[in-house]
Order: C-alpha cells, then sequence, then structure tokens
C-alpha cells in the first residue's frame, strides 16, 4: 500500500492532471485537497478530451474513489456542470464524494473577487476572477457556507439572510455595485444542494476506511508551490495551500499516512496572472514555447507567460514538499530549440542568490545566471523509454535531476496517457534516500 502526494513544483499548470490520470491506474481513492475551480486540468484519452476544474480526474476509471475534500472550495453550479458532461459522456459519477466540511462559492464571492481585482488597479493579482480569494477570506473569518449548510435548508436561510445583507454593504459602498437579492441565491443554491446531496458525505470517515483497507489512496494538489498562500510569492498566490503539507489539512489526515510525494515541473516554466518571473521569456523562443506547448489557461483562456527551466524553484519546491522524486512533462515542447538555458542560481547586485527569496520585491530584481545546454533538435513524442530519447534530452534531464538532487520517475512527452516514459515506478519503487545514496545506476537519478 502507498498513499501518494502529487504537488505541482512551480507555478501550477505543470501538467498535474496527466500524472495524476496515469497513476490513478494504481489508486483505490483520488483526494483533491484544496483549491477550487480556479483550477483546471485536460485529460486527453484516446479521441476524447476532458476538461475538469474540480472532479478530480481519478473519475475516468470506474473503481476508483474520488474526493472533494475538506480543503476546497466549491461552487456548486461548476460541479453540476461537470458532473452533466461527465453523465453525457456516460461516464458514472457514482463515486464522486463531496466534503460536508469544504466551503461554498457563492454568487458574492465571484462579484467581490472581480471588483477587487479592478478596485487594485496596477495592484491587481491577476486572479482567475472564480471568487476563490473571497470564499477563503469568509473561511477564515468565520462567516463562510459550508457544504454542510447546502443541506440544511432552514439554517442555510437562516444563514443567507444574514451574511447577503452584510455583502451588500460592501458590494454597494466599496464597489459601486448592486445589491444582491437573498431569495433567488437561496433557491438556486437549496437546488444545488438536492443534486449533490447524494455524494455528501464525511471524506474523513471515507479515508480513515479506504487506508485500513491497506488501499491506495492519491491526494492530488491542485494550482503549485509558488501559488501557496504561505510559501508561494505573496500575495501573487492563491488562497489556498497547493504544498505536500496541504494535503494533511486539506483532506484531514495526518502526515503519518504519507508514503511518497511527487512533483510535477515542466520542463520549461510558465505563470498565469501578475507577479515576477525571473526566467520569463518575451521574445521569439517565449513565444514558440507558448505555441508549441499551448499555453492557454485552461479555465480562463489566458495566455501563459513562458520561460526557461528555473532551478532555483525546482530546489525549493524539493524542500518546501519534501519531493521524493519528480515528474518531468512536455519536454517534447523543447524539441525544436538548438540550445536550451536552466536557470542555476540568480543575482541580485554583486549577490549570488542560490535559494529562492522569500520576498517577491526582492525575486522582482533577481537576474537569472543560466547554464546553456544544446538542443536535440529531433521529434520525441514517440519515445517510449529512457534508451529512445535523444542522448541531449537525456542530457537535459540529468541536468535538472542533478540540480535540484531529486531523481526523475516520470517524464512526459505529450498529452497522451502513452506518451510517457516511466523511468522508475514513483509508488512503489525505492524511495528518494535509497536513490540519492546509492549509486544504483539509475538513469535519472542524481
Ligand atoms: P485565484 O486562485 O483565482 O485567486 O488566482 C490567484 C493567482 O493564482 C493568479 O495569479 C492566478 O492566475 C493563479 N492561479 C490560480 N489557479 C491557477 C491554476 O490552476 N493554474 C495556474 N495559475 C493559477
Amino acid at each position: 500500500m502507498a498513499n501518494v502526494i502529487i504537488v505541482g513544483a512551480q507555478w501550477g499548470d505543470e501538467g498535474k492532471g496527466k500524472i495524476t490520470d496515469l497513476l490513478s491506474r494504481s489508486a483505490d481513492v483520488v483526494v483533491r485537497y484544496q483549491g477550487g475551480v480556479n483550477a483546471g486540468h485536460t485529460v486527453v484519452v484516446g479521441d476524447k478530451t476532458f476538461k475538469l476544474h474540480l472532479i478530480p480526474s481519478g473519475i475516468l476509471y470506474p473503481e476508483t474513489r474520488c474526493v472533494i475534500a475538506s480543503g476546497t472550495v466549491i461552487d456548486p453550479e461548476v460541479l453540476l456542470q461537470e458532473l452533466d458532461m461527465l453523465e453525457g459522456l456516460g461516464i458514472s459519477a457514482a463515486n464522486l464524494f463531496v466534503s460536508e466540511t469544504a466551503h461554498v462559492t457563492m454568487p458574492y464571492h465571484r462579484l467581490i473577487d472581480r471588483a477587487e481585482e479592478e478596485r487594485r488597479g496596477k495592484y491587481r493579482l491577476g486572479t482567475t476572477g472564480r471568487g476563490i480569494g473571497p470564499t477563503y477570506a469568509d473561511k477564515s473569518s468565520r462567516v463562510g457556507v459550508r457544504v454542510l449548510d447546502l443541506m440544511d435548508p432552514e439554517g442555510l436561510q437562516a444563514k443567507l439572510n444574514w451574511i447577503i445583507p452584510y455583502k451588500n454593504v460592501l458590494l454597494e459602498k466599496l464597489y459601486d455595485l448592486p445589491p444582491l437579492d437573498p431569495q433567488p441565491i437561496i433557491q438556486d443554491y437549496l437546488a444545488y444542494a438536492e443534486r449533490l446531496r447524494p455524494h455528501v458525505v464525511d471524506t474523513g470517515v471515507l479515508l480513515e476506511q479506504a487506508a485500513h483497507a491497506r488501499e491506495n489512496i492519491l491526494f492530488e494538489g491542485a494550482q503549485g508551490t509558488l501559488l501557496d498562500l504561505d510559501h508561494g510569492t505573496y500575495p501573487y498566490v492563491t488562497s489556498s495551500n497547493p504544498v505536500a503539507g496541504g494535503a494533511c489539512i486539506g483532506a484531514g489526515v495526518g502526515p503519518t499516512m504519507i508514503d511518497r510525494v511527487i512533483g510535477v515541473a515542466k520542463a520549461y516554466t510558465t505563470r498565469v496572472g501578475e507577479g515576477p518571473f525571473p526566467t520569463e521569456l518575451t521574445d521569439e523562443t517565449g513565444r514558440l514555447l507558448g505555441e508549441r506547448g499551448a499555453e492557454f489557461g485552461t479555465t480562463t483562456g489566458r495566455p501563459r507567460r513562458c520561460g526557461w527551466f528555473d532551478a532555483v524553484i525546482g530546489r525549493y519546491a524539493v524542500r518546501t514538499n519534501g519531493l521524493d522524486c519528480l515528474a518531468v512533462t512536455k519536454l517534447d515542447v523543447l524539441d525544436e530549440l538548438t540550445e536550451i538555458k536552466v536557470c542555476v542560481e540568480y543575482r541580485l547586485g554583486d549577490r549570488t542568490i542560490r535559494d529562492f527569496p522569500s520576498d517577491s520585491q526582492i525575486l522582482a530584481h533577481c537576474v537569472p545566471v543560466y547554464k546553456t545546454l544544446p538542443g536535440w533538435r529531433s521529434y520525441t513524442g514517440d519515445c517510449q523509454k529512457l534508451s529512445d530519447l535523444p542522448i541531449r534530452a537525456l542530457e537535459y534531464l540529468q541536468f535538472l535531476a542533478k540540480e535540484m538532487s531529486t531523481p526523475i520517475a516520470i517524464v512526459s512527452l505529450g498529452a497522451e496517457r502513452g506518451q510517457t516514459i516511466i523511468v522508475e515506478d514513483p509508488i512503489h519503487g525505492p524511495k528518494r534516500a535509497l536513490l540519492v545514496d546509492s549509486p544504483v545506476g539509475h538513469p535519472l537519478c542524481p
């Protein structure tokens, strides 16, 4: 039995959906532990493309139970649209379980998110506008609506008749928006509640039972390390904890339950929204990466900012999440390049910086120091094993593994399930310590 966390090692959009989908095959339960409909993952199965925001991609496996845990925030309207989409495709959602203590995104959260971005002007964060920050803010302020509340019509009426007038003061006075009428909102959310009711359970008990039955549990993080509220590039972060530690809090399980942590990193870097990005490329190469990598947000359609791989960030992700190994995705996007750069450290004035700075202002002034590697200039999308890769592609991966002192267990070379090289079984293979300490001849082990 192994319980595994999958976490984004950069600014999100690392291709976690595909890796989760791949590992879901050996999982009995897949748990989404934080975030909301700001996330989006695309899974390609044959000629079908699935775009999901909240429901774990494990739902595509009929036997796998999927949990949307307590640490998430749920927009019921979007969740129900996803359920409808799956049903339309003949995929059963009977195995979807929603935590009764997850918080609910309300219409005023979406309005406030967007109005607040506008009010911030040049200080805007570039949020997805899905109401995520305001939902988590209400959770912390203890004025949130939980899934539990939706299940209690009278309680919900009372709660919203109290909260909405209070939100209306904000909407009218601060944001110059019209007030909301509580009644239609209450009616809509009661209708959502009835459709969600069969899926709502105490997911903590479900996970405890799964653990006792020695089942495999996969914890799926949304967003990425640098968007973490506590450990990311604050304030240009999301409002939850995507880092591995967030899995325990979000799912309501103890850290002793976790066996492995797998970090997912693109072979280059992208970022959506505002905030510093040292290796960003605003030139032709950046445009090429965006084009070849189809770098547009799944949720908002916004073009992603693209840049070289940043090993300072990689090392930070290894440290912050305790990564056992890495899955490197989208290596094929680099296929055409003549040379490829990797940032190994930063310069700030006359200082060399190897540890990721906590201060976004400082990060904004950091200049990347690059190691330039030769490109391989050949198609890798059909490589099935490491020995199929051009030697320079292999050397590139070895360089990344060495810079981060972390083995690469999976290499992804395209969106299809089959476009993947499993270097080492990330769940049942040897632990990181073994790989790092013993010269086992692992080709992608530092
Ligand atoms: P929010 O999560 O909508 O509040 O947005 C806060 C920041 O996180 C913005 O920079 C968003 O672009 C970014 N963000 C949120 N979710 C994702 C994601 O799934 N992928 C990449 N960036 C995200």
